[in-house]
């Protein structure tokens, strides 16, 4: 095949691929820190596709065909922060590192079992987290309490519980960082859990109806 910085732009670390009609990832350099493919035909993401990158601090895939992910594709890379997903065909989430700062897998097709129980539960640096226009049935839980931003938009959730976020059994819990909670476009009657918003610093965007 065609070395990568012909087919796509290599500007120091950074590998450009955006809009080249490209089917795969393509090999990629070993010192590669950021990586761009928005806007091609990648269907599939495989095992090896991101193997030995160490360097390796943000992955951008918006806008390709893809609906299927190994398991373990994004697993070993050690320096991964930020993942974006967005405007794919995804139904399952991969395992996610613990090192991700940002996630956005809006605009994709993960339902009921899209997400494996407690996802998120140890990535303890995770700051953005967004999977609006999916169709989940259900808030991903636990949420690390790094989280800043949680955008659920345009799903098919229906309730939640009092403890969501805040804890029932103690009053005094603050969730400080959690100030971006959009839940508008679901089926869901924020007025319902009235003590659910308690600990956090803003309530949540959705319907108060
Ligand atoms: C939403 O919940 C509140 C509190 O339980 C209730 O008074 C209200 O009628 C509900 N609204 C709808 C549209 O069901």
């Amino acid at each position: 095949g065609l070395p990568t910085c012909l087919l796509c732009t290599c500007l120091g670390t950074t590998v450009y691929c955006d809009d080249r009609e490209i089917d795969a990832v393509p090999p990629l350099p070993r010192k590669t820190t950021y990586f761009y493919s928005r806007y091609n035909r990648i269907r599939k993401i495989s095992r090896n596709d991101f193997v030995n990158l160490k360097n390796l601090k943000r992955i951008d895939l918006t806008a390709n065909f893809i609906s299927e992910i190994h398991k373990d594709a994004f697993r070993r890379l050690p320096q991964l922060q930020e993942l974006v997903l967005r405007d794919n065909r995804i139904r399952q989430l991969p395992e996610l590192p613990s090192t991700l700062t940002f996630i956005d897998v809006s605009k994709n097709r993960l339902g009921h079992k899209g997400i494996r129980k407690e996802a998120f539960k140890d990535l303890n640096k995770l700051q953005h987290l967004y999977i609006t226009d999916n169709n989940l049935d259900h808030i991903p839980l636990p949420l690390p309490e790094s989280l800043q931003a949680l955008h659920l938009q345009n799903n098919n959730i229906q309730e939640m519980h009092e403890d969501t976020f805040c804890k029932m059994r103690d009053f005094t819990y603050v969730r400080r960082a959690l100030e971006d909670i959009r839940l508008d476009g679901n089926p869901i009657n924020l007025s319902k859990t009235p003590y659910a918003y308690m600990c956090l610093p803003r309530l949540p965007v959705g319907n108060l109806i």
